[in-house]
């Protein structure tokens, strides 16, 4: 007897590279403020989504690809409905354990919490601890990628970026620029602050799924200086954001008007230094005036919406239709606003802006609210190429969200999830109005489970 005919028992077969998740897919193509649901709208009852190398390969109905893919392991998720991740364009991480900060209105509020608390991140150990606790609250949200403030510590964005990396999250932030009218422990130069960002930009932007937002508070904390020498790194690095605050208070606006009496209003203060461009996004603008909007519209800058942070603070009412409009749309997202905003939920954040839309006789229909969740941020974000929604070559950021997650949305939902574009409205609408963080059933970053609901 020879060895020569010895075989190993078995050859592995060459393993399938992709992964594929059954469940209803509902994304966006188009925006459901100036096209019809039907144009704008995707939604696959039994879909099937089919991911390679964390990105999406393929959707379609689960009947037609269930044969094309039939060595793919598929996850199903019955019942279910499978959407882009949630996308924040405006959140501050610093300020999550001050949320929930009774009793004042943005100036003071500043002043009595908030730089208090940022005072506490000049210490890395603990910018570590609660960029943690924040990444995992967003995670358990579904939201899968957001536009953050740091604080004027570079340890702060160190820190940050460090704990977003290690989850492959695809994440943009920036060191808080704030030389003047802020406590001496929390006020850097004019030059300083510039190269401290330079710095944090030539580390951090770009590397893996993360990028940087050039970052002053907003205009009362910064001299022209500053301003300008922020607009500096915009033109040395064309495809840094910008990221500030812009016309959120009554008092602010003209605390601004009397600090910058040469500017024409609060936006051309940021608009003299160079700073209204493709990539930059304004949190607020409940404040503005048309012109503002249209100049906004104009640059293809972006606005956050922060309604539950309008709300709390009783800053006032964004004129949704005004961002929205035809004759001059401005790029719109949502944004939690975190510590002033009440919840880390992009949903909730949905349902407050439902109602200060109703409070101005306005509409925002359930599609229109999810499209701003995901496709619509994305978009607010340049970044409409990467996330927002399931065209093949994305990321495969998305989250399975249960419309049966609690007692009360079981009952409400009872039926099985419809077919019609109609039916599934009032069921993206109870999402919307009753849903928060319960209703995320999982998140997955890149194809990989982030997240799952115990
Ligand atoms: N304006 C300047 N700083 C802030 C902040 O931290 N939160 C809010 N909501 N508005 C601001
Ligand atoms: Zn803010």
């Amino acid at each position: 007897m020879t060895t020569d005919s010895i075989q190993p028992l078995s050859i592995a077969a060459p393993v399938n590279p992709r992964k594929a998740f059954r469940g209803a897919l509902l994304d966006f193509v188009d925006d459901p403020f100036y096209v019809s649901e039907a144009e704008s709208v995707r939604y696959i009852p039994d879909g099937l989504l089919v991911l390679k190398d964390g990105r999406i390969e393929a959707l379609g109905h689960y009947e037609d690809l269930k044969d094309v893919y039939a060595d793919v392991a598929i996850v199903a998720y019955p019942g279910m409905v499978l959407t882009p991740g949630l996308i924040d364009t405006h959140i501050h991480f610093p300020q999550t354990e001050m949320i929930a900060a009774y009793g004042e209105q943005l100036l003071e509020w500043l002043s009595k919490y908030t730089f208090p608390t940022e005072r506490k991140f000049q210490s890395k150990d603990y910018a570590q601890q609660v960029a943690a606790i924040f990444l995992d609250e967003l995670l358990r949200n579904g939201t899968t990628t957001a536009l953050v403030f740091a604080t004027v510590f570079p340890e702060s964005v160190d820190a940050f970026f460090e704990e977003a990396e290690r989850r492959n999250l695809r994440m943009i932030a920036g060191k808080v620029m704030m030389d003047r009218n802020a406590p001496d422990f929390l006020k850097d130069t004019a030059q300083s602050a510039y190269q401290a960002s330079k710095q944090l930009i030539e580390t951090w932007h770009g590397r893996g799924r993360l990028l940087y937002a050039v970052t002053p508070r907003f205009a009362p904390t910064s001299t022209d200086e500053q301003l300008r020498l922020a607009g500096r790194l915009l033109e040395e690095y064309p495809d840094v954001y910008l990221h500030t605050h812009l016309s959120e208070n009554v008092n602010e606006v003209a605390w601004v008007k009397e600090l910058f009496p040469q500017c024409q209003g609060y936006l051309d203060a940021y608009d003299r230094a160079g700073l209204v461009k493709n990539r930059s996004v304004f949190a607020h603008g409940v404040q503005l005036t048309d012109e503002e909007f249209q100049r906004l519209s104009a640059a293809e800058a972006a606005i956050a919406f922060c309604p539950t942070s309008n709300l709390f603070l009783g800053s006032g009412l964004f004129r949704l239709e005004k961002a929205k409009s035809t004759e001059f749309p401005v790029k719109l997202g949502l944004g939690t606003d975190v510590g002033a905003g009440t919840s880390f939920s992009i949903l909730q954040t949905a349902n407050e802006a439902y109602k200060v839309a109703q409070l101005r006789h306005q509409r925002l229909s359930p599609f229109q609210a999810l499209f701003l969740a995901t496709l619509g941020g994305a978009r607010a974000l340049n970044l409409e190429d990467k996330i927002g929604n399931f065209e093949p070559g994305k990321e495969a950021d998305f989250i399975v969200l249960n419309p049966r997650a609690t007692p009360l949305l079981a009952f409400r939902n009872s039926e099985a999830l419809p077919t019609s574009l109609v039916e599934l409205a009032d069921r993206i609408f109870s999402l919307v109005i009753m849903g928060d963080d319960r209703a995320v059933q999982a998140t997955y970053i890149m194809g990989e489970l982030a997240y799952e609901k115990q």
